[in-house]
């Protein structure tokens, strides 16, 4: 077949169109399809970092966490059923920090598992303090500061300041400490995660805040500080890519001022989601309907936001490219423009859209009925986010490795979710 990768600088893994048109061919459309190079070279990134811990609640397949753990990296839990996950997929509670939940609240359940296999907790709020303090002594524990600031690429995904449910308040510090050792709970590290799309300048803030909030004389001895997640990636052909050693050495200094404060070495910890995933990850669907409604072109898909949320939740951009299901070489193509949707029962089913949910566009080769649509960098809050809104069944995902495909997750049956209600 005479077809030409698709545009290069957004064929991030290297995916021939001939690979995809066999899997296609296998698994038939939609898919998600991820490439484990991709994982390991971001891991490899940020290897100066003492402790990297996945996020798991962007990409939480168990494959992914094995592949994860085989290179070294450590996982976050934010439910019992992301618990169950880690545990799956080998991570051991007895391996010291193997894994930590995260969370603001405890679920009664879930409670009694972290109590039962002792997993370290990051604790998000005072109520936690008291719920854990009084049922397991010594047990290890992290605390979540908000540091009354936050920033995201959006503002759902701001996790700090007034406004945010997340973390305890830095005012609150004081009164956290002094409840941990009521308690007898082994503070072993303080946690910071503002939001996600963390520029520079925020950066050098948390770490200040960091310094501000641990340099305290009721602060116990820490082993770990942790600066969370938020490492962005390039979505746009025109965004940066993040400058890991840069960030590394703004951590690095904060770190070195507390090691010489508590005359101990503090590790660093990072907890990214998104800069180790989304750009792994590709979503394959095929045009089903073409609308011309005024001169607007509407290109309908077989996927929906019950599938990728990200654009009708944040706005978010994602680079579409396409491939001709007749083996026509589209590289050239005149390019129109294109509004990409769903098959939703929503009119907000719109995968090019603004922040403020108006319609957009995308320049799009023009594209007929059966060929194939591909949705980039949509590795992290892609297939973790998707719903069976619709009743639409959850779609395969594939990972490759050494050039071998493997499917990580089977379709989902009708079925299945029929059954559920059939009790
Ligand atoms: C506590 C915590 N850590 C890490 C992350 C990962 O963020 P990102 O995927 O932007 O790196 C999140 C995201 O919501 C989070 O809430």
């Amino acid at each position: 077949m005479n077809v030409k990768i698709f545009d290069k600088k957004f064929n991030k893994n290297n995916i021939s169109i001939k690979t995809i048109l066999f899997l296609i061919k296998k698994y038939n459309t939609p898919f998600w399809l991820y490439c484990a190079e991709n994982i390991k070279n971001k891991i490899l990134q940020l290897k100066k970092f003492d402790i990297i811990r996945f996020a798991q609640k962007s990409c939480s397949n168990i494959n992914i966490l094995k592949l994860m753990k085989y290179q070294g990296v450590k996982v976050d839990a934010i439910s019992l059923g992301e618990i169950e996950r880690a545990l799956t997929a080998g991570y051991n509670p007895k391996n010291i920090n193997d894994i930590v939940f995260t969370s603001d609240i405890f679920e009664k359940k879930t409670l009694k598992r972290i109590i039962s296999l002792n997993i370290t907790v990051n604790i998000g709020s005072i109520d936690m303090l008291h719920q854990l303090g009084k049922i397991s002594k010594n047990h290890n524990i992290l605390l979540r500061i908000n540091p009354g600031f936050g920033y995201g690429h959006n503002k759902k995904t701001n996790t700090g300041g007034e406004n945010s449910k997340h973390g305890i308040w830095y005012k609150d510090l004081k009164k956290s400490i002094f409840l941990i050792k009521k308690y007898n709970l082994n503070l072993i590290g303080i946690h910071m995660h503002i939001g996600s799309g963390v520029n520079y300048n925020h950066l050098q803030k948390v770490c200040n805040s960091m310094l501000l909030n641990v340099l305290q004389p009721y602060m116990p001895k820490i082993n770990i500080i942790s600066a969370g997640g938020g490492l962005t990636i390039p979505y746009k052909k025109t965004d940066s890519i993040v400058d890991t050693n840069h960030y590394f050495d703004l951590w690095n200094k904060t770190r070195n001022i507390l090691n010489n404060f508590f005359k101990k070495n503090i590790k660093i910890e990072i907890e990214p989601g998104r800069f180790l995933v989304a750009e792994s990850g590709i979503l394959i669907c095929q045009v089903c309907a073409i609308k011309i409604i005024k001169n607007k072109r509407f290109v309908l898909v077989n996927v929906g936001f019950n599938d990728l949320i990200r654009p009708v939740m944040y706005g978010s951009y994602h680079y579409i490219s396409a491939i001709s299901s007749k083996g026509r070489d589209m590289s050239n193509d005149y390019k129109t423009k294109t509004i990409v949707a769903g098959p939703l029962c929503e009119s907000g089913d719109v995968f090019t859209q603004l922040e403020n949910g108006e319609i957009n566009f995308f320049m799009l080769p023009k594209v007929n009925i059966d060929d194939y649509l591909i949705f980039h960098d949509t590795g992290a809050y892609g297939s973790s986010m998707s719903s069976n809104y619709n009743s639409r069944p959850l779609i395969p995902e594939i990972l490759i490795e050494n050039n071998i495909p493997k499917l990580i997750r089977r379709r989902q049956k009708i079925e299945e979710l029929i059954n559920l209600e059939l009790c």
